[in-house]
Order: structure tokens, then sequence, then C-alpha cells
């Protein structure tokens, strides 16, 4: 939520350099952007509404050459997306511009404070007071100043700072928000995701929380909250540009989609060993799993959807009670916890500030915490006890896919291993429950073959305003994912609900032409859910169903069909959500939508 870059160099590239940089970060926050950087010793801002390109157009006439700058892709939170609450945000004296992703909790106080001093705010955000504040509390020394605003503001911050007075510097602060550092020769980066830099360095500092960083072209000091000087590990990262490009797609969420039999694979090799066995290395060496008793998994979105996946396996696979939550609910349904809990937090990000915060929570009640994030180093994947890394690849589109799939099939791996390991299942029986893993990716493939049939079937529905997605136990939560793909690319307005339980209300709102998709892949439901298709139809709707060859009777019932392979009770859903991508996909195409960039959402949720 809301992208940062920032270089300095020993060149005078760094508008250049920024505006590529915000151009990968664009996921983040596309409500307008900017950029600061100092020429011939002055402040030169320049910011726009809207997304990155309205800024590059506005930059196009003017030639501005800079070895120093900051830049900001904005998800609006205090003030509308206008050109006057873009940041970079400047201070009164002109002298300081500042970029922020996070939120200033106590701006409001320092604001009133700050005008009666009588400074004047230019915009309606929070992050404004930081710069009025870092100028009025200026020393001449950047890291004391620094110090000294974070003793002042509240909440959660990464910040990049520039100084008129120092056009070789930047200063960057970070709490709870993610920020890196980039290491180049001579040159120097910091970027709130490793896409912004990977074209220029591979080698990465993850900042920390509490920590302020001073960057120079040749150099960077890190300080710890209590100021001490602290030697930071510099990471490489080993994967690749084309991973954060779209390579020929027209859409990023078209290349995810297809991307998800081969990342599938990908974890299957990471953590399944030649013989067989599951291996997660040392990650849980040092962990009991015979203490516990219960399990939660917390996530938000997509994420959370993955979790209600997993809930099936293991409570059938585990025997264990399993509760899934909502990470922003979790805090404040006083959740039962104790050392006898695991938690598992589900984050493809591994940035989302509801999960980090329910993280945060389970381990102060002295819980077990997993993290399953997508992304190394991450800030839940540095919080939590154990991080198992989904092997997704970098996932650029806002809308989540091979994030999920992947996530699904890490839980899956994740239970057969604790199982096992606590002697629940026997060695033959951990076999069959991997026969079915092992033909994931080509039984993904499969779908994807069917891709232009669904093109079709998206045509039909493209107009539509609203419908509903219907499944009974573990395809009811499938539905709920499908649905919630559907409404954040296409903005049709669907809601899932138990396909028995539409009777009890929402059948109401079933008329003629009325889009249902119905996801039917349990074969001791399958008269059931006939049943309920028949019912939404005998009052006119259209319906779209996601099932098995051997449900013939839901085929017989429905409108159009989209046939998925037999892939076990617990895994066949893996299989049932991608022809639902898809569906949201074309439907989003066909309206002409901005697929990757939907209105009013960011990839990454770093406000609560
Ligand atoms: C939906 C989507 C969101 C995320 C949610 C959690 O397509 O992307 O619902 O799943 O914001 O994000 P992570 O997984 O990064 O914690």
């Amino acid at each position: 939520m809301c992208g940062i870059v920032g270089y300095v160099g020993n060149d005078e590239k760094a508008v250049e350099i920024i505006l590529d940089g915000l151009s990968k970060l664009e996921y983040r926050g596309y409500d307008s952007a900017g950029i600061a950087v100092v020429e011939n010793g002055e402040i030169f801002l320049e910011k726009k509404s809207g997304k990155l390109e309205n800024l590059v157009n506005s930059l196009k006439e003017k030639d501005v050459f800079s070895n120093v700058g900051i830049g900001h892709t904005r998800w609006a939170t205090h003030g509308n997306p206008t050109d006057r609450n873009a940041h970079p945000h400047c201070s009164n004296d002109g002298k300081v511009a500042v970029v922020h992703n996070g939120i200033i909790e106590n701006y409001s106080v320092l604001k009133d404070e700050l005008i009666k001093k009588g400074y004047i705010f230019n915009s309606d955000t929070d992050t404004e007071v930081v710069s009025q504040l870092f100028s009025e509390l200026y020393t001449g020394d950047l890291i004391e100043t620094m110090f000294k605003v974070k003793e002042r503001i509240r909440g959660s911050y990464a910040l990049g700072i520039i100084h008129k007075d120092y056009p070789n510097k930047i200063i960057c602060a970070r709490k709870e928000s993610p920020l890196i550092i980039g290491i180049g020769e001579n040159k120097k980066f910091i970027a709130s995701d490793v896409p912004a830099i990977l074209k220029y360095t591979r080698d990465v500092i993850f900042l920390d929380n509490g920590e302020v960083a001073l960057i120079e072209e040749d150099k960077v000091t890190v300080l710890d909250k209590n100021k001490n000087i602290v030697n930071k590990e510099i990471t490489k990262i080993e994967w690749d540009m084309d991973q954060a490009t779209k390579n020929g797609y027209p859409h990023f969420m078209l290349k995810e989609i297809e991307e998800q039999p081969q990342m599938i694979e990908k974890t299957l090799s990471a953590y399944i060993d030649v013989e067989g066995h599951i291996n997660f290395g040392k990650a849980f060496d040092n962990i009991d799993f015979n203490k516990f008793n219960e399990i939660h998994i917390i996530a938000c979105g997509t994420a959370y959807h993955a979790g209600l996946q997993g809930e099936f396996f293991f409570k059938k696979i585990n025997g264990l009670r399993t509760n899934v939550d909502i990470a922003s609910e979790f805090r404040y349904n006083d959740p039962f916890l104790d050392e006898k809990s695991l938690v598992i937090f589900l984050s493809q990000s591994g940035e989302t500030l509801d999960t980090l915060m329910a993280l945060k929570l389970a381990k102060s009640k002295g819980a077990t915490t997993i993290a399953i994030t997508n992304v190394l180093g991450s800030t839940i994947s540095r919080e939590a006890d154990v991080v198992i890394y989904t092997l997704a690849g970098v996932e650029i589109s806002v809308a989540s896919t091979k994030a999920y799939t992947t996530q699904v099939v890490t839980m899956y791996l994740i239970s057969l291993y604790l199982a096992y390991r606590n002697k629940k299942i026997t060695e033959e029986e951990l076999q069959k429950y991997l026969d079915d893993v092992y033909k994931l990716p080509e039984n993904v493939g499969n779908i994807l073959l069917q891709k232009e049939k669904i093109s079709n079937i998206a045509k039909n529905i493209y107009k539509k305003d609203r419908g509903f997605y219907l499944g009974r136990g573990i395809d009811d939560k499938t539905a709920k994912e499908g649905s919630l793909k559907m409404k954040e690319i296409s903005y049709i307005h669907t809601e899932a609900f138990p396909a028995g339980e539409l009777k009890h209300g929402p059948i109401a709102l079933i008329e003629e032409g009325t889009m249902v998709v119905v996801v039917s892949t349990q074969d001791s439901m399958v008269e059931k859910v006939a049943s309920n298709i028949k019912e939404v139809r005998a009052r006119g709707a259209y319906v779209i169903s996601v099932t098995k060859e051997t449900h013939k009777e839901v085929i017989d019932v429905s409108d159009e069909v989209i046939i998925v392979n037999n892939n076990g009770m617990l895994l066949t859903p893996v299989l049932s959500v991608v022809p639902l991508q898809l569906l949201a996909y074309y439907t989003a195409v066909h309206k002409g939508l901005d697929v990757d960039k939907p209105r009013n959402l960011a990839k990454s949720v770093t406000v609560e």
C-alpha cells in the first residue's frame, strides 16, 4: 500500500531510475504519483493524481537531472486522490521533501501544534506533518533530526526524506511498513519492494522495525532504535526480472493464472524430497508438534479463503480442532490462545498489517506461529517463529491467483508433515495423499486448455450487474474465492453462499437471467447441489457450473459447464478455483477494465 523509491548515485539519473522503480510498484497503489529531487541546490517537485503515466507525461517536457531523489505511488488514506495530496510533501521552507507509506496516527495533534507555530498546510494528508516536523526539529544533522521526528510520531511508517542542504543523502526510517535498501556500486536505492530496484542490483538490506538509515552513494549507515550502528546482513535476491514482467501476456493476471502448474510443481519439488517425504529443512526442528491441541489459521481476503481450504486438511488429516479467522477480526474476538495453540498466518505479501497485528497478539499469548508467505524477508516472515515460503514467484496483479493455489498446496504439505510426524498417518497413507498432490500440475494445465471456452462464457455475463456463487462444504469455500475475484476485477456485485443456505433468504434476489455460478466437486453432495440448481433455475437463473464429469446430475441442469478432473476430495478444489479465476479475468477483459489495477485496491495492504 503506497510504493516508495529513492535513489542516490554518482550520476544524474535519479528521475529516470525513480520513475522506472515506481512503474514496478504501481500495484501498491495508483491514486497518484510524485517525485522530488535536489536540482541545483533546490528541491524540484512534481506530482500528479491518477496513474504513473500522468506524472511521466508531465515530466517529459522538463529536463530534470539529479543524483538524489525520492518518488511515491499512492493508495489514498487521508485526503482525496488529488495533485495536492500526492506525495512527496514539502516543508513550508521548501527544504525538506518526504515520501511515506503507512499512517501517522497522531497527525492531527501534531498538525494543530505546527499550525499554532505558523506552519501552513497544503494538503489533507497525515504525511505532511512529517515534512513540517522535520523542518521544525531540524538540527543540521539528518540522523539526529530523524530520531527527534520518530519520538513525536505514532503509527506505521516507511519514510524517505531528502533535504536540499544534503544533495547526496536520503534519510529513512521504518516502523511496520516495509522498506528495503539496494546496494549498488556508487549507487544506493530505497524501495518498498524488491521489483523496484532489481534491474539495478540484487544486493538488498531489509530494514527492521525502529531502524533509521542514512543512504549515501558509497555507504549506508543503519542505526537501531537506541541509535547504535548495526551491521546489516546483505541478502542476494535470487529471482529474475522476467518474473516481474508480463512476458508477452496482455495482463499479469493471465500470466500468473497460467503459471500455476509450474509454481505448484516448484513448491512440490522444494518440499518433497527424492524419497517421497515432506521436508521443510530445519524449519520445524525446534517445534514440538505433539503439544498442539488446536490450530488457528489467520489471514485476509484471498489468503483467508486459502485458509478455509486448509481447515479441511487439518481437521481430516490431523484430526485437530481448527479455526479460521479473518485477521482484522481475530484480534477483537478474544481468541483463546496459549502455548498449546499453533497459529498459521497466510499472507502473499507478508506485509498485511491486519495479519501482522494478529501475529503479534498470538505471540504475546505464547502460541507457536507459522507464517506462510510469498515474499522473502517480508515483515510477517521475520516476525513468525517459523516461515515456510510459497514458491509462487512474484505476484504483481492485484488479484491474487497463484499465491492462493500455492498457499493451499503448502498447507496440505504441512498438514501431512504434521500428521506423519505425530504418527497419525502411516507411510502408506502419506504416499496416498501425496499421489493426489502430484496430479495437480497436469490437471491445472488441463483447465487452462479450456480458456477460450471460459472466455466465451464470460461474454454471456459481462453485462450483468450481480450474481451468486454457490457450493457445499469445501466447494463453498472455493465459491467464496471465485466471488471475490469476480467482484474485485469486474466490479460485478457477486455474493457466495453455501448452496443450501440460499433458500433461507437470498433466493428472493433470483430473477430471470440472474447469474449463478455453482461449484460441485464433492461426490457426497452432488444430488443436493443439483436440487439447489433446480431451485434457482426454476426462478430464471442462468447457471454456470464448475464440476467433475461424473456429476451428471449437476451437468444436466446447468446452462454452462466447465469440467475439472477428479483430484481427490481435498484437492479437487485447487482445480475448481482456476476456471473461476479465468471467468473473472475474461469478464473484466470483455468489460474493457484495467484487470491488473482494479479501482480502489492495492496489492499490499499496510493499513488497518
Ligand atoms: C484478492 C487479494 C486480497 C489479498 C489480501 C491479503 O485478490 O489479493 O484479498 O489476498 O489483501 O493479502 P496478503 O496475502 O498479501 O496478506
